[in-house]
């Protein structure tokens, strides 16, 4: 059975108006189900960030279609008027520059969301401090993010955009700021997160060799997707299927 997790159909759009109107998204149509991991590429300037912000409710299309899991979120029009509400309820972000919060340790930087979600500190505390074991942070809970190293700060706001349990999760080049081993396994960790919490992941990159643990691979061409299907190659990888 396929559990959708993101479909975009027909997405497009332009900056400006009139004389002035740039295209950048054409039409897009594809689907990331629930548990993938899909790789969005393209080169600079394609709209790779544009399409993410779309999807992630931050910026809005000229026309077409979203569902986020089960809701048509956008249809010519925001399904609610405060797109603030559908980041909140299905949404994790992740960004090159993780933005966390200087003057809070990591376990509150981790629980901040949750409790903004109307958990009480208990329970944020005690989900935020179980992703932070889980990616291997349980002796930082309580040091601050300057205190890190970069794939540790990586991990935190990785934490962070699970914390909420969001049946999607957007990554704008996630690795960018690691060196090679640790974008391995922070992209490792990311095919793990969607197979094991069932969460549909896009993940921009300008890497290849990230590619590998990717289920699919979504191309801008001219404004649109061509999608790839990358399970094939991922056998033949000899890499773990949870
Ligand atoms: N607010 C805006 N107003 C006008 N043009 C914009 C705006 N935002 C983006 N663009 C244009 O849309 C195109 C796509 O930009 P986008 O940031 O999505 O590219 P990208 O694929 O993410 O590139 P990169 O790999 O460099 O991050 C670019 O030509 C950019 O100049
Ligand atoms: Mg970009």
């Amino acid at each position: 059975m396929k559990h959708s997790g993101i479909r975009v159909e027909n997405l497009m759009k332009q900056f400006g108006e009139g004389d002035n109107a740039v295209s950048v998204i054409k039409g897009a149509s594809f689907e990331v189900e629930k548990g993938e991991l899909a790789a969005l590429i393209a080169p600079s300037g394609a709209g790779k960030s544009t399409l993410l912000m779309m999807i992630g409710c931050v910026l809005e299309p000229s026309s077409g279609k979203i569902w986020l899991g089960d809701t048509l979120v956008y249809d010519n029009n925001w399904s609610k008027a405060d797109t603030r509400a559908l980041r909140r309820e299905k949404i994790g972000f992740i960004f090159q520059a993780h933005y966390l919060i200087p003057f809070l340790n990591v376990l509150e930087n981790v629980s901040l969301l949750p409790l903004t979600n109307k958990q009480s500190e208990e329970q944020a505390t005690q989900i935020s401090s179980e992703f932070l074991t889980y990616l291997g942070l349980e002796e930082k809970l309580h040091a601050m993010p300057s205190d890190l190293s970069g794939g540790q700060n990586q991990r935190v706001a990785i934490a962070r955009a699970l914390a909420t349990h969001p049946e999607i999760i957007l990554a704008d080049e996630p690795t960018a700021a690691l060196d090679i081993e640790r974008a391995h396994s922070v992209v490792k960790l990311l095919r793990d997160i969607a197979k094991s919490q069932k969460v549909a992941i896009i993940m921009v990159t300008h890497d290849e060799r990230l590619l590998t643990y990717c289920d699919k691979i979504l191309k801008i061409v001219a404004g649109k997707i061509e999608t790839i299907d990358n399970r094939d190659f991922e056998e033949g990888q000899n890499n773990p299927v949870i």
